[in-house]
């Protein structure tokens, strides 16, 4: 089949095999190129087929020679239609780790159901016996409990008041003006049950149960501050709260697992284009602003960059490197406050008009087809391709 991108609103409907592929291949390359660390012997990725929980199986795996599990959930490909990129990174990922004598075995289900975690203790009973990390990377629209059998739905809404703020469409570049109206107290709360800690800890719990921990082993899991200007739909917004659901569970894991001398952090990453992002409004237009800036000051990194970052500088170094709260801070260079200032600058300046001096919307798209394996340096997007 001939794979062309089919883009509906903030999501690609197809994904290219050879191009999800090359762009594994290329962040294993990166590792490579940048080294070997004294890391992760045995981890469990959990979200990990896609931006954040990819990268950090690739830099554990590649750089410090670990067995991986990854957990994710993505649709498979039928005869008529691509699978979704996870799948596809995931098999490519498979490969080269095997190719390299690596142990890496890959599980396609709901992080969220007993089943998957279930099938998931069995296999590192059976394989590895017992894990030193445990990376928490999901970020889904919905979570199903599988005490209750409801499911909830998570929303992109401010908490307080309705907001209003320049947006983009990074597919035509048009901007607008976007107005969302507040979250009610039950889509604060569901946003909360999805995104928040309570999935996280009882995978924990359930490693626990069946002591599959390491003594001293670290989990980390994922969240996001950003600038101010991005506080109403993101940190003080229904996301916001989840994250801070998130970091709390951090604390209450690391007591509840000190017997074993288990620390459970969370790492605050750097605003970048995944699947995930690119649904939150606001977002991608900051995004488009701060890639520009972190550009010319050569300081822009990718998901590869920040994790491998954060194992070799942050995590896997004598005294883990933590902020007040004890979070672990990858969006320190995205903070910075001459990197904020010239973003507060141009927040305020920028229109359609004058768009194309101040932003990276072709950086944002780019990196956006890249996701899905499109727009890559040496794949023929004309050539027949296998997808299943
Ligand atoms: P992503 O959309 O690229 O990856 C999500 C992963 O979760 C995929 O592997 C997917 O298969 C998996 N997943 C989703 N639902 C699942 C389920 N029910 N069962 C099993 N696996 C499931 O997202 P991204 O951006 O890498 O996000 C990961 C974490 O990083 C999230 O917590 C997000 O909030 C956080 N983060 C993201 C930032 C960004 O700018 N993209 C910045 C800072 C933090």
């Amino acid at each position: 089949m001939i794979v062309k991108p089919k883009v509906k609103g903030f999501i690609c409907t197809t994904a290219h095999p050879t191009g999800c592929a090359q762009n594994v291949r290329e962040q294993v390359d990166y590792v490579k190129r940048m080294g070997a660390f004294d890391g992760p012997k045995r981890a469990l990725i959990i979200g990990a087929s896609t931006g954040f929980g990819l990268a950090s199986r690739i830099s554990a795996s590649f750089g410090s020679g670990a067995a991986t599990i990854g957990v994710s959930y993505e649709k498979l490909p039928t005869e008529k239609k691509t699978a979704t990129p996870g799948w596809y990174n995931t098999v490519a990922f498979d490969k080269l780790a095997h190719d390299e004598g690596l142990y890496s075995k890959s599980i396609n289900g709901d992080a969220f159901s007993n089943e998957v975690k279930k099938a998931t203790i069995e296999l590192i009973k059976k394989d590895l016996g017992k894990i030193d990390l445990i990376i928490y990377s999901i970020a889904s629209p919905r979570r199903t409990d599988p005490m209750t059998g409801i499911t909830h739905s998570s929303v992109l809404k401010p908490t307080k008041e309705s907001y209003s703020n320049k947006t983009i469409d990074f597919i035509t570049g048009a901007m607008s003006q976007v107005t969302i109206e507040p979250a009610k107290e039950e889509e604060i709360n569901n946003t909360v049950k999805v995104m928040g800690g309570e999935d996280w800890k009882l995978w924990l719990e359930a490693l626990d149960k069946e002591d599959l921990l390491e003594e001293g082993a670290i989990t980390i899991a994922y969240s996001y501050i950003g600038p101010e200007l991005t506080f109403p739909v993101y940190r003080d917004g229904s996301i916001g709260r989840a994250k801070e659901h998130l970091e709390a569970t951090a604390h209450e894991l690391t007591d509840q697992l000190q017997n074993k001398g288990v620390k459970a952090y969370v790492s605050v990453n750097k605003a970048l284009v995944t699947q995930a992002s690119s649904a939150i409004p606001v977002v991608p237009l900051y995004i488009s602003i701060l890639y520009k800036i972190m550009k010319e000051k050569d300081i822009h990194e990718g998901c590869i960059e920040q994790m491998y970052r954060m194992y070799k500088d942050k995590i896997y170094i004598p005294l883990i490197e933590s902020d007040a709260k004890g979070r672990i801070r990858l969006d320190d260079w995205e903070m910075r406050q001459d990197v904020q200032a010239e973003v507060d600058k141009i927040w305020n300046i920028v229109s359609e008009d004058n768009k194309n001096r101040y932003i990276d919307l072709d950086g944002y798209s780019q990196e956006f087809y890249k996701l899905f394996g499109f727009g890559i340096d040496g794949v023929d997007y004309d050539e027949d391709v296998d997808i299943i």
